[in-house]
C-alpha cells in the first residue's frame, strides 16, 4: 500500500491530479481511519492507464467508459486514433494554406482576395472532412451483410460479378509478401482478406464500427481501423497498395476527388490502387444506361442509382492522371468497373 505522495512521485504526476480523478469517480483508493488515502498495486495500474489515456487526448468521460472492459479500451483507442488523424490532417491543411499565403506574399502577389479565396478553400475542405454522414446505417447492415450478397435484387442486381470484381482487383494489385495494403470501406473484409494468404499486412479501414467488429471476427489478422475516405488513419507514404470495393459510391463526386488525393497521400511512390465499384464509364454512358432502365420501367434500378453516388469513371481516370498516375480500366458490366492506377 502506498500513500498519495509516493504514488504521485512514482507516476510522475501531482497529488492534485490524482485527487481530481478520484473526484471524477475514476479511482477509489482505500481510506484509512486517519482519512489518509491508500493505493494498492491495482490502483497504481489503473492510475497509470488513466494518465496514459489522457496523454493521447481522451476525455475523462471517455476514460471512465473505457475502464469498464478490455473490449472498450480497444474500441476507444481506435476511435481516438481516428480523431487524432482528423485533427492532424486539419492542421496539415492549415499549414499548407499558410505556406501558399506566404509564398504569394513573398512574390508580392498576395492580395486580400487571395487570402479570402485560400481561407475559403480551407474551410470547404474542413467541412468536407468532417461533414460526411452515413445515411445508409451500415452498422445495422453489418451482421447480415455477407448473406445479403447472395440475394439478387428483384430487377436490379448490384452484386452481379461481385466475386469476379474482387478477384480482378487482387489479380491487378498482386500483393507481395511483407507489403502493407489498405482496404478502404473494408466492410466485413471480403476484399482485404484475399491479400492475407499472399503474405501482405492488411489495414482495413471503415467508418462503421459494427462492420469492423464482424471483419475482425472473420479475419483476426486484418488490422481494423476506424476512419473514412477523407481522413485515412494511415501515415503519409505508408501503403504499398490500396484496394477498395463497393464503397467509393457512398461519397459524392466532389468528395471522390478529395478521396483520391487522400489515397495519394498515404501511398508510396510506385504504389498501386485498385478501385472496383458501381460507376458508369462516362456521362454519356450514364445517360444511356439510365434511359434503358426508364424504358423498361425499372424503378428498382432507378431508385438504387438515385440513392447513391455512382462515379463517372472518366473523372476518376482524369484525376489520377493529374496526380501523375498511369491508369487502366476494366468493365464488368454497365454499372460495375475497375480503375487501376499506378503511382
Ligand atoms: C457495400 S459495403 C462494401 C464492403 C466490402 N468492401 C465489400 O466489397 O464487400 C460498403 C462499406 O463501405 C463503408 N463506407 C461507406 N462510406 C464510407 C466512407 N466514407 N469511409 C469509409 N468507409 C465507408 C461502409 O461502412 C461499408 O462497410
Amino acid at each position: 500500500m502506498m500513500k498519495i505522495k509516493e504514488v504521485a512521485t512514482k507516476l510522475n504526476t501531482t497529488q492534485r491530479t490524482i485527487r481530481f480523478y478520484e473526484e471524477k469517480g475514476l479511482i477509489q483508493p482505500d481510506k484509512g481511519d486517519n482519512d489518509y488515502r491508500y493505493y494498492t498495486e491495482q490502483h497504481l495500474w489503473k492510475l497509470q492507464t488513466i494518465l496514459s489515456l489522457r496523454e493521447v487526448g481522451m476525455s475523462t468521460a471517455q476514460i471512465k467508459k473505457t475502464l469498464m472492459s478490455e473490449e472498450e479500451v480497444g474500441r476507444y483507442l481506435n476511435m481516438q486514433r481516428s480523431a487524432l488523424y482528423e485533427e492532424w490532417l486539419e492542421i496539415k491543411d492549415m499549414i499548407g494554406t499558410i505556406d501558399q499565403m506566404i509564398e504569394k506574399n513573398e512574390d508580392q502577389e498576395l492580395v486580400k482576395e487571395d487570402i479570402f479565396a485560400l481561407a475559403d478553400q480551407l474551410k470547404t475542405l474542413k467541412e468536407k472532412r468532417k461533414g460526411w454522414q452515413d445515411q445508409w446505417n451500415f452498422d445495422s447492415q453489418a451482421r447480415g451483410y455477407d448473406e445479403s450478397l447472395k440475394m439478387n435484387g428483384y430487377r436490379f442486381n448490384v452484386h452481379e460479378n461481385y466475386e469476379d470484381a474482387l478477384a480482378k482487383a487482387i489479380e491487378s494489385i498482386r500483393p507481395l509478401k511483407g507489403e502493407k495494403g489498405v482496404d478502404i470501406g473494408t466492410g466485413t473484409g471480403n476484399l482485404g482478406s484475399k491479400c492475407l494468404p499472399l503474405g501482405a499486412h492488411v489495414i482495413g479501414v471503415d467508418q462503421s464500427e459494427e462492420m469492423l467488429k464482424v471483419c475482425k471476427e472473420k479475419h483476426p489478422d486484418i488490422d481494423v481501423r476506424n476512419g473514412h475516405f477523407l481522413a485515412l488513419p494511415v501515415m503519409d507514404g505508408e501503403a504499398d497498395f490500396i484496394t477498395t470495393s463497393y464503397a467509393l459510391h457512398h461519397v459524392t463526386e466532389q468528395e471522390k476527388e478529395l478521396a483520391l488525393r487522400e489515397m495519394d497521400r498515404i501511398l508510396k511512390p510506385k504504389g498501386r490502387i485498385a478501385i472496383v465499384d458501381l460507376m458508369f464509364a462516362n456521362a454519356h454512358d450514364r445517360a444511356r444506361v439510365i434511359k434503358g432502365f426508364e424504358e423498361e420501367g425499372n424503378q428498382e434500378a432507378l431508385y438504387a442509382i438515385e440513392d447513391e453516388f455512382y462515379a463517372d469513371r472518366s473523372n476518376l481516370v482524369e484525376w489520377f492522371k493529374q496526380l501523375g498516375y498511369t491508369v487502366h480500366t476494366h468493365s464488368f458490366n454497365d454499372i460495375l468497373h475497375m480503375v487501376y492506377a499506378e503511382k
